[in-house]
């Protein structure tokens, strides 16, 4: 039997259970491309410092490439008995170039290996959701400005409030996601660094060059201490904390979506492609979609503290606890990904019935605070017209009808300050024009939320 690659002082074999408890292939193997590629900078820099020749170094590089290939192909084949993906490449490249490939990992150990390969995977996936999450935002730009003149209750405690446009209601989800997207941006640049250069915890005596290898993958620097350098795993935790809320937002419009379909509410359609039905109701469109997002919220939330609890009380450096690392990343990666993907994709073929979202308006005296700022422009103090507007809503309520239904005999019995010129404040289209505040539902302000979101996807 062949001995493995840290196998010289060991006589006896590894069981064969605690072979298959230990191995990680199964999931790291997903970093290959990462492998490779540090692997391949870390050559280069051995050959430019002098460490192993240019030959070797390019036998190294050709080796490398020729397993890419055989892993693209599928003709690839990974050995539990070897661990991991570091061991399983390194083997195969012996295989390949021979001496040279024994001469790669000089300098370097497993500890920072994985680092840095988990570094690059993680970057990368963080640039994947800061697309994605562009897109998204796009989607949620474009909807509001063909909805800007769409009208519908606004909410709080879920209970009718005020009316505000649908253009407005969606920015609200921009702004989220934006947010989501800048904080992405802070992780990457925390994530993009070379620990390479660690070695197994202290640093090396071999001349490396560490800057050398973190420009050569574009990585914007190298570590400060080497002892931090393998045993950080900050950046994954912030990466799935990141991911966290990107799933929080969803799994908030996936809530509204789901309610919005609702035939009791009715203020949207499901498109075909975003909606299932039932095995046996036939009248059934569910919205599955929006519902499985809400759901894959929790595995999320579950990676993060999974995560959390694996690096609480480890000492110093390098532990293999640390292994555990990737299969939680791994699922929020695959969750969250696709998930900013298909709310896009939804968003944009989601139908809004504008004509419900009207009618809905009607139902809630959602134009009762327009009364009573009228009051309070007239000079009444604004809790005297407080309780003046809530006597007009009982009445109107009792009588089952809206405010801007009573007339100007029945309103003026409440206040004798009130004219005329109520009825155009009581409009519900006027309530919204009125808005003129930064940042407010109004026309103006929406238009320019639109316009300031443009450049910024322009931007970035
Ligand atoms: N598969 C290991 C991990 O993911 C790689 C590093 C192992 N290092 C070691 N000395 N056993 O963490």
């Amino acid at each position: 039997k062949e001995k493995k690659l840290w196998g010289g002082r060991f006589s006896g074999d590894t069981a064969p259970l605690v072979e298959r408890y230990t191995c990680s292939v199964g999931f790291d193997s997903r970093l290959h491309a990462q492998d490779i590629d540090g692997s391949r900078a870390h050559a280069s820099m051995l050959a430019r410092q002098g460490i192993i020749s240019q030959s070797e170094c390019d036998a190294i590089h050709q080796g490398l490439e020729q397993i890419r290939g055989e892993i693209a192909d599928g003709t690839f084949v990974w050995r539990q008995d070897l661990e991991d993906v570091h061991m399983n490449i390194e083997q195969r490249l012996t295989e390949i170039v021979g001496t040279p490939g024994q001469k790669l990992h000089t300098g370097r150990s497993r500890n920072d290996q994985v680092a840095l390969d988990f570094r690059l995977f993680v970057g990368a996936c963080l640039d994947e959701w800061a697309a994605n999450l562009r897109g998204l935002i796009g989607v949620l730009a474009l909807r509001a400005e063909e909805h800007h003149d769409v009208l519908l209750p606004g909410c709080t405690h879920f209970q009718p409030a005020q009316p505000v446009s649908l253009a407005q209601h969606l920015l609200a989800y921009a702004q989220m996601f934006r947010r989501d997207h800048d904080r992405i941006r802070d992780a990457l640049a925390r994530t993009r660094i070379s620990p390479l250069g660690a070695a197994a915890l202290a640093g090396t005596t071999h001349p490396l060059d560490p800057g050398q290898v973190a420009s050569s993958l574009g990585l914007g620097g190298t570590f400060a201490n080497s002892m931090d350098a393998v045993s950080d795993r900050d950046f994954v935790l912030e990466a799935t904390f990141c991911g966290s809320l990107v799933m929080m937002h969803l799994s908030r419009l996936c809530e509204e979506i789901i309610i919005w379909a609702n035939p009791q509410f009715g203020f949207v359609r499901l498109p075909d492609a975003y909606s299932t039905g039932s095995s046996i109701m036939p009248q059934k469109k569910n919205p599955d979609v929006a519902e499985l997002m809400r759901g894959k919220t929790g595995r999320v939330y579950g990676d993060l503290m999974a995560l959390l609890t694996l690096m609480k009380g480890l000492p110093m450096a390098y532990n293999r606890d640390m292994q555990e690392d990737k299969e939680p990343f791994l699922d929020t990666h695959d969750t969250v990904a696709p998930s900013l993907s298909i709310m896009a994709g939804m968003l944009s073929e989601l139908g809004f019935n504008r004509e419900r979202m009207r009618l809905a308006l009607k139902a809630g005296f959602l134009n009762a605070t327009e009364l009573a700022d009228y009051l309070a422009a007239k000079g009444v103090p604004f809790r005297q017209a407080h309780h003046i507007t809530g006597a007009a809503v009982a009445f109107a309520e009792q009588n089952g009808i809206g405010l801007e239904d009573l007339n100007i005999t029945q309103l003026q019995r409440f206040s004798a300050d009130i004219g005329e010129d109520v009825f155009a404040v009581l409009d519900y289209d006027n309530a919204v024009a009125r808005r003129h505040v930064p940042g407010g539902t109004g026309p103006d302000s929406v238009k320019s939320q639109i316009e300031d979101l443009s450049s910024w996807l322009d931007a970035t």
